[in-house]
């Protein structure tokens, strides 16, 4: 990747008065930086950001959020465009590639994809070390990191032809493995990828087919999921994609670094959130119980949160989140369902958008707040909720992680940090301690 940062200004940083001058620089869109990265080595001080609010790890070309007006671009298409337009396979070789496709080049990658969905088949025994009731992201996890196990070609990733291979064998084996492991929870025998059918199709095919009778796909059912895989496919750089991008500095092979973003977006402030919203949703029951719970969330004593609620950075309505109420009322609309869940989305939604708190400290809605209520009416347990989620953001971990890969000036990442344990000490022997 070739940097396309330009230096507009000079920051002066003054310590013990002495005056360090730092290169301030501009991007395409978005706030300026302040390059800091010899900052060290000029003045001998670090910079401290636990939770990185303030900093950038990377310059990237694939995503940019603009937090306060509520903007999603993937190489510089909004997100309700492409959710509108395009579809899944088609944005994965945007986030891939920085272009949309001409026809020749999109049947040749989506062609490369279907010819990677099937599994080893020794693999289909990996899932059997599993007890039955296991988390489906614990299955996951180890899943996509065993891959490595049992494709060991595509593993150097100084090698850009066995990095896009890893890429194709990623992006194409996730719905099978998902599907297995859903399979696997519900003691059904598996049901392997069909070449004619579209990625959503297939996906949805292989996991609510069952092999004693002919499945016909709903394809607005299948619509929906594609779209749904859109919204979660690429975030700039969010914690999974952090994760991912750190594993891979060290060298670490796609499969190794894409294992490591799935172990992390597990968790319930991440991918995991959309599993807690519709537990949440549920636990409130009804549009009566809703007051009680804002009153919770707004408590500092009360660690309840309103699941699917608030973002780092976006400080205004996820877009992704008005692509996927659309998309609920459109799914359950022709399920013929009326879910009470949905109807105490809809309340909380309003109730909160209306609240001082909420609108004091920009808490809207983000993309994980109606993405369960849809994926609950198709059918799909809680559980597999954020295994979903990890399907979709596949591709952005492989774009980034090739993004990282390709810029020239990217290192080892090695964080530093401010030191407040014990000034050196010696040893004392055990019969000496008191
Ligand atoms: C995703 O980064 C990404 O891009 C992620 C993602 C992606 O596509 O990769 O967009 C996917 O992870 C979406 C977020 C899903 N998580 C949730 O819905 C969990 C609930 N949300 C929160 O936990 C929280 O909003 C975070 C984790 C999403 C963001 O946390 P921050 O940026 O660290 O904000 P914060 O925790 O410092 O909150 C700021 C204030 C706090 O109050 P004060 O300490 O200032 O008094 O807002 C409050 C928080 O207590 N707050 C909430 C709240 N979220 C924040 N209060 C009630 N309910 C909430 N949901």
């Amino acid at each position: 990747m070739e940097t396309k940062t330009k230096q507009t200004g000079i920051a002066k940083l003054e310590i013990d008065g002495t005056v360090f001058e730092l290169p301030i620089l501009s991007g395409t869109e978005g706030p300026d930086v302040v390059d800091v990265s010899k900052l060290y080595a000029t003045a001998g001080v670090f910079t401290l950001d636990p939770g990185f609010t303030s900093t950038g790890s990377c310059e990237s070309q694939i995503t940019f959020i603009n937090g306060e007006e509520g903007i999603l671009l993937h190489r510089g298409y909004p997100i309700d465009q492409l959710a509108g337009n395009s579809g899944f396979l088609e944005v994965s070789y945007l986030l891939l590639n920085g272009e949309l496709p001409t026809q020749t080049k999109f049947t040749s990658f989506a062609n490369d994809i279907t010819q990677h969905t099937l599994i080893h088949t020794q693999m289909d025994r990996f899932f059997d070390g599993f007890r039955r009731d296991s988390h489906p992201m614990a299955m996951l996890t180890g899943a996509v990191g065993a891959l490595s196990a049992f494709y060991p070609g595509a593993m150097d990733s100084s090698d850009p032809d066995e990095r896009y291979l890893a890429y194709i064998r990623l992006i194409a084996k996730m719905p099978t493995l998902a599907a297995r492991i859903y399979k696997y929870t519900i003691g059904q025998p598996f049901v392997d990828p069909q070449n004619d059918l579209s990625y959503a199709a297939n996906f949805l095919r292989m996991c609510f087919a069952i092999t004693a009778e002919p499945y016909k796909t709903n394809p607005i059912l299948a619509r929906a999921m594609d779209k749904i895989f859109i919204l979660h496919a690429d975030h700039e750089q969010n914690a999974s994609t952090s994760t991912v991008r750190l594993a891979g500095s060290s060298g670490a092979h796609p499969y190794a670094a894409v294992a490591a973003g799935v172990a992390s977006l597990w968790g319930p402030s991440h991918g995991g959130a959309n599993e807690a919203c519709l537990n949440m949703l549920r636990q409130i029951g009804d549009v009566s119980e809703i007051p009680e719970y804002v009153r919770r969330a707004k408590d500092k004593n009360d660690p309840f949160r309103l699941m699917g609620f608030g973002h780092r950075v976006y400080k205004n309505y996820d877009p992704r989140a008005t692509v996927m109420q659309k998309t609920a009322e459109e799914v359950l609309g022709e399920l013929g369902i009326d879910t009470p869940v949905l109807r105490v989305a809809r309340e909380l939604e309003k109730i909160a958008l209306e609240d001082d708190y909420f609108i004091e400290k920009k808490l809207y809605p983000n993309v994980d707040f109606y993405s369960g209520i849809i994926l609950d009416a198709m059918g799909f347990p809680t559980e597999m909720f954020t295994v979903l989620f990890a399907l979709a953001r596949t591709v952005g971990w492989c774009a980034q992680l090739n993004e990282m890969i390709e810029d020239p000036t990217q290192r080892i990442g090695r964080p530093r940090q401010i030191y407040t344990g014990p000034a050196t000490r010696d040893f004392i022997p055990i019969s000496e301690r008191s």
